[in-house]
């Protein structure tokens, strides 16, 4: 049997980690994991439920009695908690607003990163998020940074929002994009930053074909060996 492996793959917002993470998880036959929607899922109770978003002990109280399950669907994912779908209303913008304060309270942290490595464990995986490198799965054989100019990355999001026809602003978006990059990567748990031993991809004038093509060259090599 071929050996598996743990792919993780980290960077700030919009950089094109989820696309290319399902892209090469399909290609391998591994499980995909995005720990974003997990954070963001209990954002979304959190906003259902009015727990505030400083509050870390109801936050980790609502979160022990959530499940949060994804379905494949369509080389995408739907996403549920408590068996309701919540694949769209995670992604509007009241979550993403209030996302990077809940996801910076260290016992969320700790309650959902023991969920995404229970994930890991079942096998080869590629998971996506900020600190999958240097927390979640420290002994990834591959570990990816996506990083790419938050202009670019404002315009991507700004195209992904004019396909699905909801209305928004580039100047806000790219506003929103930079406030949560900054709060990702100076919360005192887990900030977002690069693992020592992670390979650093700058896609800002990059296809998602050529972005694949470079993490498939990554991952030959560690296959390989
Ligand atoms: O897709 P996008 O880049 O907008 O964000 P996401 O991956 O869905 O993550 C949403 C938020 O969850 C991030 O801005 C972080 O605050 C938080 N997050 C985290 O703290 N750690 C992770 N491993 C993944 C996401
Ligand atoms: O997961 P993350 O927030 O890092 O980004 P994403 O949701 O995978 O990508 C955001 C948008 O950028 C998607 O609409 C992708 O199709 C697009 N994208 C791109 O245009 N070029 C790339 N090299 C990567 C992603």
């Amino acid at each position: 049997m071929e050996k598996t492996i743990k792919i993780a793959i980290d960077g700030p917002a919009s950089a094109g980690k989820s696309t290319v993470a399902k892209i090469v998880a399909k290609e391998l036959g591994y499980i995909y994991c995005d720990t974003g929607a997990m954070y963001r899922a209990l954002t979304y109770q959190a906003i259902q439920n009015k727990t505030a978003v400083t509050d870390e002990k109801q936050l980790v109280q609502l979160l022990k009695e959530m499940v949060i399950s994804f379905e494949p669907n369509k080389g995408d994912q739907k996403v549920f908690v408590n068996g309701e779908e919540v694949t769209d209303a995670i992604r509007l913008s009241d979550v993403t607003n209030a996302v990077s304060a809940v996801s910076a309270h260290g016992e969320v942290r700790k309650e959902l990163v023991k969920r995404q490595q229970e994930i890991a464990d079942r096998g080869g995986v590629v998971m996506d998020g900020r600190d999958i490198g240097t927390a979640v799965l420290p002994t990834a054989e591959v570990k990816i940074f996506l990083v790419a100019s938050v202009e670019e990355r404002a315009e991507r999001r700004y195209k992904e929002n004019l396909s699905k026809g909801i209305p928004t602003s580039l100047e806000v978006l790219k506003q929103e994009i930079a406030e949560r990059d900054y709060k990702d990567s100076h919360r005192e748990v887990s900030p977002l930053i690069q693992a020592e031993d992670a390979v650093r991809l700058d896609t800002t004038s990059l296809s998602i074909e050529q972005v694949v093509e470079k993490i498939r060259e990554i991952i030959q090599t560690k296959l390989t060996k």
